[in-house]
């Protein structure tokens, strides 16, 4: 595309967010976007709560936003039927699930096959489903974190793009746990979506192959730390 005074201007990748609740992931996506780290825009955000607090946010921000209630429609499908009317109305390319607590059915998922990606409050395939947080701090682990995945059939299942890491003390309870792990949310999330931006993400298998990676250092996260 070319702008008015005849400079260049890459196209952005066109966004449909789907949340649930507080919505500070959404508001973390919406902020590299504003700072100018992340090339792309954000078309709709549709939630099916209304109460959740992530109305408000996009509101403030003046995003095209839709509620969808899941509890009006008879089955699962025609939900994601709808849903998927709705992205496609708006013109989405990749699919943005920040919070959102449906289990997406094929009716959604296959209109937007690799173009659907999830972020997951643990370090995957570890403490999949609900409370991943209280799950990990209750099972003691001294490494906690969280995994943005391309979507799938099966439940945060899909091929694995990025993960953060984050050390957990013994006794530490869930809220501090969960804290700890979304900030670290805020900064991965709109990362991989900016590499999906950028055409850099090839799915080969379960593996997420990242054009220009560069190779891991040997640096490590070790809990707790070893003074020697
Ligand atoms: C985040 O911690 C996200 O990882 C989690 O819900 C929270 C939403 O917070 N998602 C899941 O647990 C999905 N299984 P937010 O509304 O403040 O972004």
């Amino acid at each position: 595309m070319t702008t008015a005074d005849g400079q260049h201007e890459s196209k952005r990748l066109a966004l449909g967010v789907l949340a649930s609740g507080t919505g500070t992931n959404f508001d973390a996506i919406a902020a590299a976007i504003d700072d100018g780290r992340l090339q792309a825009d954000i078309a709709v955000l549709i939630c099916n709560r209304t109460e959740a607090k992530v109305l408000a946010k996009a509101k403030t921000r003046g995003i095209h936003c839709l509620l969808i209630p899941h509890a009006e429609f008879p089955d699962r499908e025609t939900f994601d039927t709808a849903v998927a009317d709705a992205l496609e109305a708006a013109g989405t390319e990749l699919v943005v699930l920040a919070g959102f607590d449906r289990i997406v059915t094929a009716a959604l998922l296959d209109r937007f096959t690799n173009r659907m990606v999830n972020i997951h409050p643990a370090l995957l395939p570890a403490f999949k489903g609900t409370d991943a947080q209280a799950q990990a701090a209750d099972y003691g682990v001294a490494i906690a974190g969280a995994t943005v995945h391309f979507v799938d059939e099966h439940m945060d299942h899909g091929p694995i793009i990025v993960q953060a890491a984050v050390p957990v003390a013994p006794g530490e309870d869930a809220h501090t746990v969960q804290q700890r792990i979304l900030a670290q949310e805020h900064r991965i999330y709109p990362y991989a979506i900016q590499l999906f931006a950028e055409g850099r993400l090839r799915v080969d298998g379960r593996n997420v192959v990242i054009d220009g990676r560069p190779a891991p250092d040997d640096s490590a996260l070790i809990s707790p730390p070893i003074p020697w």
